[in-house]
């Protein structure tokens, strides 16, 4: 019986749009692997000059390191401005991305955040 609670909390949580998993732990391989997508875009993409894991400076210090993006940007800005092309005043090349990219690249941002510091 909990077994199969647990089923259906895993499966509701992987069908939902922008799961909201908790900081620092994974919920399901389907999360990991959009993470895992993301983090592939990141470093594609990204890594060039900004510090896109759990570790590292910036090659480019001006670039902030992504794994404190979170903590200024809500998910779902950071989401439309992706989608768009960001729009913030910077070096930065522009970029389209479609909804299921930007999907990805955001768990991958929700699973490196530092716990805020307090
Ligand atoms: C050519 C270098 C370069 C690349 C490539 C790059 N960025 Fe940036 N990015 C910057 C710099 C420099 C800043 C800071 C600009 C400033 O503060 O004026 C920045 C700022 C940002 C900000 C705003 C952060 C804030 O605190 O306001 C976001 C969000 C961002 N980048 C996301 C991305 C994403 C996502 C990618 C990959 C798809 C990416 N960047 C690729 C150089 C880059």
């Amino acid at each position: 019986m909990f077994r199969f609670a647990l089923a259906a909390v895993m499966l509701t949580l992987s069908a939902c749009a922008a799961p909201e998993p908790p900081r620092g732990q994974s919920v399901g391989a389907e999360l990991d692997a959009l993470a895992a997508d993301g983090r592939a875009i990141a470093e594609a993409q990204c890594a060039r000059c900004h510090a896109v894991g759990e570790y590292g400076e910036s090659p480019v210090p001006a670039a902030p390191v992504f794994r404190t993006l979170l903590s200024r940007y809500r998910a779902e800005v950071l989401e439309e401005e992706l989608i768009n092309g960001i729009r913030v005043a910077h070096p930065m090349p522009e970029f389209q991305f479609n909804p299921q990219s930007t999907d990805a690249l955001i768990m991958h941002l929700r699973y490196v955040q530092e716990p805020p510091s307090e």
